[in-house]
């Protein structure tokens, strides 16, 4: 389902393949974009939109969580990333509101969020990260396997996934206006819905 620009899902996915090698990275932007999606369909319904409207809304939320971090491999200092991504995109007519979550995404871009999308994607970045790490460690690497309360607890844990910051996981949560746990249930349940899609 296009989103009447031609801006569509298969076409940021595609982007994100040509621009990122690294399969770790790749489904990085992949599970993001399962997590922003599901916070797009919850937005949608929230404002009553049904049908075209509503696939075209939820498309630039899957759209924001698969490009935010495609220029990252090519591009990972803080003077690039995802300022190239943004540019080119721009040039390529994306539409504005992606743009705008895709700086905003990075705290040191002078871009705050303030969309409902801005706050989705901040919010799922570092979780979705976590999120993997807590599917890795199980026997089986399946999301399928994580619960909520786990995940809180390894939140707890300084030791485990170090790099991912806790602070913006929560800092996340309250930019939705939700707790931590609901925060970490609905994204769970939108990788696990979709964990074959993540290979997770
Ligand atoms: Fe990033
Ligand atoms: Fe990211």
């Amino acid at each position: 389902m296009g989103n009447g620009y031609g801006y569509t899902r298969e076409r940021a996915l595609d982007l994100l393949e040509e621009w990122t090698q690294s399969e770790s990275l790749r489904k990085h932007g992949l599970a993001v974009s399962v997590c922003t999606e599901a916070y797009g369909v919850k937005e949608a319904a929230r404002l009553g939109l049904a049908g075209d409207e509503a696939a075209k809304l939820i498309e630039l939320y899957a759209c924001a969580g698969l490009l935010h971090d495609m220029d990252y491999e090519r591009h990972p200092t803080q003077e690039e990333h995802p300022f190239v991504a943004v540019a080119m995109l721009r040039e390529q007519g994306w539409p504005e509101p992606v743009l705008h979550a895709i700086l905003a995404h990075a705290d040191y871009s002078g871009v705050a969020p303030e969309s409902h999308l801005d706050r989705a994607l901040f919010a799922c970045d570092e979780l979705a990260g976590f999120l993997t790490a807590c599917a890795l460690v199980k026997p089986t690497k399946s999301i399928r396997d994580v619960e909520v309360k786990g995940v809180l607890k390894k939140m707890k844990d300084k030791a485990f996934a170090r790099a991912v910051k806790r602070e913006d996981i929560t800092a996340g949560a309250a930019l939705l206006g939700l707790s931590v746990e609901d925060h970490v249930a609905n994204c769970l349940a939108a990788m696990q819905v979709r964990s074959e899609e993540l290979g997770l």
